[in-house]
Parts: C-alpha cells; sequence; structure tokens
C-alpha cells in the first residue's frame, strides 16, 4: 500500500484488558473486541511466563470459533537488569526496551494482510502498570493506527472483590504503587496503599513504622490456584514471605498483590 492510502486507511488495533486469568472476568465489551480481531500479538516473555501465554490461548478458545483467529508470539527484546539499576538508569533501560518492542511490532504489523484486525490481550486492566497502549502508542508515530482500549478487571479489583472489602476509607485516598517504591513512599497520611509488581514482599519492612498495619495479600487472583491470606502485618508477613517462596517453587511462577490497610478500615 502506499504511504498515501495506508494513511487514509489505519491499521484497526484493539488493546483488549482480559481481567487476571478467568474467563468468567472477560467482559462483554472485551468479547466483542475480540471477535473483531483477526490476529493477536501476544509477548513471549520465556518459559516462567509460559502458562500467561497459555491463560490467553484459552481465553480466545473459550471466546472465538476455531480458525477465525490467528496469535502470533513475539520474543520479548532482553531487557537488563533492572534490579541494579538506579533509578535514571532503570528509566533509561524501560525506554530502550519499548522502542525495541515498538520496532518489532510494527515491523510484524507491517507485515500483516491489508485490513486484518490486531489485537493485543492485556492481562488486567490495561491502565495498571503495563506497557501496552505506550507501545501501541509507539508503533502508531511508526506506522498508522487507530487504537482502540477495552477496560479489563485489574489484579487490584479482584483483590478487593476477594476480600471482600472497600479500599479507601470514607472520602480517604488509595495509593497504588510499586515493592521498588513502597519504602520510600509509605506514610500513614497515604490511606490505603496497594502494591503491585513486589517480588520481594518489601512491605516487611514496614513493620515497624506501621505497627497498626494490616495485610490484604492475594495470588494468582481469579486462577484456579488463587490464595488469599489476610491479618495484621507484623503477624503474618514471615508466614508470607514463606508461602510465596513455596507457591513460586510449586507453580514456576507467583503473581500477587496486596493493600496495606490502616485501623480506621480493617
Ligand atoms: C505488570 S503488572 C500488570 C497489572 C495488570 N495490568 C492489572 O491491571 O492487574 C503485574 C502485577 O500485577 C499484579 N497481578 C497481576 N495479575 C495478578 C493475579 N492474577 N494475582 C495477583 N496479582 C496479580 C501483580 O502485582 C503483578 O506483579
Amino acid at each position: 500500500m502506499s504511504t498515501a492510502a495506508a494513511e487514509s486507511n489505519p491499521r484497526e488495533v484493539r488493546v483488549i484488558g482480559i481481567g487476571t486469568g478467568s474467563p468468567a472476568h472477560v467482559t462483554g465489551q472485551a468479547i466483542a473486541a475480540l471477535r473483531e480481531c483477526d490476529v493477536f500479538l501476544v509477548a513471549d516473555k520465556g518459559e516462567v511466563k509460559d502458562e500467561l501465554v497459555a491463560v490467553r490461548r484459552l481465553i480466545c478458545e473459550e471466546f472465538l470459533d476455531d480458525g477465525t483467529y490467528r496469535i502470533v508470539t513475539v520474543t520479548d527484546p532482553e531487557r537488563g537488569p533492572d534490579a541494579e539499576r538506579d533509578r535514571t538508569a532503570y528509566r533509561t533501560g524501560v525506554d530502550a526496551w519499548h522502542a525495541a518492542r515498538a520496532d518489532r511490532y510494527a515491523e510484524i504489523i507491517e507485515s500483516l494482510p491489508t485490513g486484518e484486525t490486531v489485537g493485543f490481550l492485556v492481562w488486567g486492566d490495561p491502565a495498571f502498570y503495563d506497557s501496552t497502549i505506550r507501545i501501541v502508542d509507539a508503533v502508531a508515530r511508526r506506522l498508522p493506527l487507530r487504537t482502540q482500549v477495552i477496560a479489563g478487571l485489574s489484579a487490584i479489583q479482584v483483590l478487593a472483590a476477594e476480600h471482600g472489602i472497600v479500599l479507601n476509607g470514607i472520602g480517604q485516598p488509595v495509593h497504588i504503587t510499586t515493592g521498588r517504591r513502597l519504602l520510600g513512599e509509605w506514610s500513614p497520611e497515604l490511606g490505603t496503599v496497594v502494591v503491585m509488581l513486589d517480588g520481594a514482599l518489601r512491605c516487611r519492612e514496614l513493620v515497624e513504622r506501621g505497627p497498626e498495619l494490616t495485610i490484604h495479600w492475594g495470588a494468582y487472583l481469579g486462577l484456579p490456584q488463587q490464595v488469599l491470606r489476610v491479618g495484621p502485618l507484623a503477624d503474618v508477613i514471615d508466614e508470607l514471605v514463606e508461602l510465596r517462596t513455596q507457591l513460586r517453587d510449586e507453580h514456576g511462577w507467583v503473581m500477587d498483590t496486596y493493600a496495606l490497610t490502616p485501623p480506621s478500615l480493617a
């Protein structure tokens, strides 16, 4: 297609939040969007995350007829050792990795037959700690795209629902952050703090600063192997650290999210 023709016929893209693993999380809007797609691009992050790719396949099988779509796995570019980087090096590393991913996706999308709609299946909701929207925006700077984003159930919402809690106190804030930032950011004024991406359960180091905190913790939320725990942080944290290691050994991977709630909420 000529550049002018491509610009007047942008490639259709759907960024679809699929929830955290259960087909029951997939919304009616997401199902409609899944059905519009001809090809799904799925990042292959290596063996450990195979199960996450498998869940995406199952969701397609559950809602789509055989032969109506294709799944293309895209090997993720190498990513540097985040844990050893300071904040600036971390940011530069992530930017370079996003650019490499955008180049790879742009190349694949360009090679697809004209008129095919491309889907990205995003774990949870695309608005929380997920790079897909940013990467698709970067691809759109390389070739014309028309993108629609479909909201999904986030691990944050599933955590709260499974524990049957409201995250905020009345009129109070909720702070969402990562394990990497937790210790630097935490203060009692934050209200409830929801922590994602914390492979080290760094909240262990808050026991002295927040002796009255309660932790609501959930692993594999929405999946058959879901595990929930709740209790005073000081009382349950050692058991949680052990449990997390056991679960990772048993399943080969673990994803967990937790909320630290002040006494007014617990
Ligand atoms: C890259 S972020 C993606 C978040 C996702 N976009 C969402 O809305 O849930 C990955 C983090 O989300 C959380 N997470 C995702 N799925 C989860 C699940 N099924 N159970 C527990 N935590 C989960 C974990 O904290 C994990 O480290």
